[in-house]
Order: structure tokens, then sequence, then C-alpha cells
């Protein structure tokens, strides 16, 4: 992997393929490495850039808290760094949330955006307060409770399941409380829905346990000119799980 150092920390990305630059931004608490099998289909068409956000896989992260903001502006500081004036931006739960916090800071810098198995709103309350009382257990036991509370609800893939759990583990603690933080904090993207002018792609499992179609069907309500791609019987993992309709679906970006 590549690495730049960048708004106080180290960031490490993938860069693979060739022809229309295209960013694959991870979800919560995995690594660039779960978008590899759709990448691979990609590779022929795209100019893939697929970035460790901080504090996941081989990027460091910074003992101040941070926003989800923070994380979509190491992005654009590395396609600066790359020289891409324009990219295709797609993002996987958490990673869409950081993609569409890039769209509103960044419009012009985006071709196009891709949601994976995300969703506009923020947290509620209780979710919330949820995130805050995980990353506390982070805190005192590792991300192993995270794994346990995890991995049986990102897919019911049973080889899936082993992967992510395997890559939960060799996660950071402090990267995993950085990012809980940054979700509980996050705001919400509903309004910002209208102002999306680019092509959008926006991609649901309907077995989907951790967050529900529900949230991308009524995305795709909101904004007319969307693609929406509803996986029958695919989990919270569709770039793993089915990567041939993943990677088919992304192409649209092209
Ligand atoms: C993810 O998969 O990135 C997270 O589950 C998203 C979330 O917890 O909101």
């Amino acid at each position: 992997m590549e690495k730049i150092n960048i708004n106080g920390l180290s960031l490490a990305y993938d860069r693979r393929g060739k022809g229309t630059p295209l960013v694959l931004i991870h979800g919560f608490p995995l690594d660039h490495t779960t978008w590899n099998e759709t990448a691979v289909l990609l590779e022929d068409t795209f100019d893939l850039i697929m970035p460790d956000l901080r504090g996941f896989g081989q990027s460091t992260t910074i003992s101040e808290a941070y926003a989800i903001d923070d994380m979509a502006t190491d992005i654009a500081g590395l396609l600066d760094h790359l020289g891409i004036e324009k990219a295709g931006i797609v993002g996987h739960s958490m990673g869409g949330y950081v993609a569409l916090a890039f769209a509103r800071l960044h419009p012009t810098h985006v071709r196009g955006l891709g949601l994976v198995s995300s969703q506009v709103l923020a947290d509620s309350p209780e979710r919330k307060q949820g995130r805050y009382d995980m990353a506390a257990k982070v805190g005192g036991n590792g991300v192993g409770v995270v794994a346990d509370a995890m991995a049986p609800k990102l897919s019911a893939d049973a080889r899936v399941q082993e992967f992510v759990r395997d890559l939960i583990m060799r996660q950071s603690p402090a990267g995993v409380m950085g990012a809980l933080k940054a979700m509980a904090e996050r705001e919400d993207s509903t309004s910002l829905l209208a102002l999306l002018k680019f092509a959008i792609v926006i991609l649901h499992g309907n077995a989907d346990e951790l967050i529900p179609v529900d949230r991308s069907r009524e995305m795709k309500a909101a904004i007319v000119h969307a693609e929406f791609v509803e996986l029958k019987g695919i989990g919270h993992m569709p770039m793993m799980e089915d990567t041939k309709r993943t990677a088919e679906t992304l192409r649209l970006l092209k």
C-alpha cells in the first residue's frame, strides 16, 4: 500500500486499474480489503483508489476527537495529492456517511456518488448512546466486543462472516472508538439529497440486519434520477456477498 502524511496522520491507500477515477470507501469497523473482490471486476474500467479511513487498516489516527467530515477531508487531500480533479465517490455504510460528507464539502470534485448499504439519517438518541457505550467497552476490553456484536449481523454468509470477524479483530481500539464517536455525532444528510445533481447509484441488500433496506428506498424516493438496485437475500456486505451485481451497479458511475 502507498501512504501519505495528511492532517496529522498517515493515510494508507491501495490503487489499481485504469480509467475513470473511482474511490471505494469501506465501512465500520473494517478496511479497504472488503472491496478487493469487487475491485477485480472493476479494474478494467476504473482507476480504483481504496483508502483505509483514519484509524483503520494501515492508516493511523490522532488522539483528539474527530468527525465524519474529517474523514472526508482526508479523502479530498488524497485526491489532491494524486492530482485527481474529479472522481466517483462510493461508500459502504459508514463509508457512505463519509461519501455524503465529501459531496457536501467538495461537490465540484464529485463525478458521481455510490451509496452501498448506507443511509442519510443521523443516529437516534438511543443509537447514539449505544455508540458511546460501545466505545467505553472497547476502551476497557478491546475490539472483541465489537466483533461479537457485529460479525453475525454483517452477513449471514459463513465465509464473509469469518472474514469480517478476523478483520475487526485486527483493527485498533483507538480507531474503532474514534469512528464510533464520529458516527454518533454525524449530521443528518436528508436535505443534501435534493442538491445532488451528479449520477447517483444506490445499492442495498434486502436482508441487511444493520441498516434496513428501507433507508435506501427512501433515498431513491427523494432522488428521482438515482439508480437503485435492491439485492434479494443479500445482507450488509454486498461487495462480498454478491460481487457481480455490486460491480455491475457501480459500473454505472463510468
Ligand atoms: C457500518 O457498517 O459501517 C456501520 O454499521 C454503520 C453504522 O453503524 O451506522
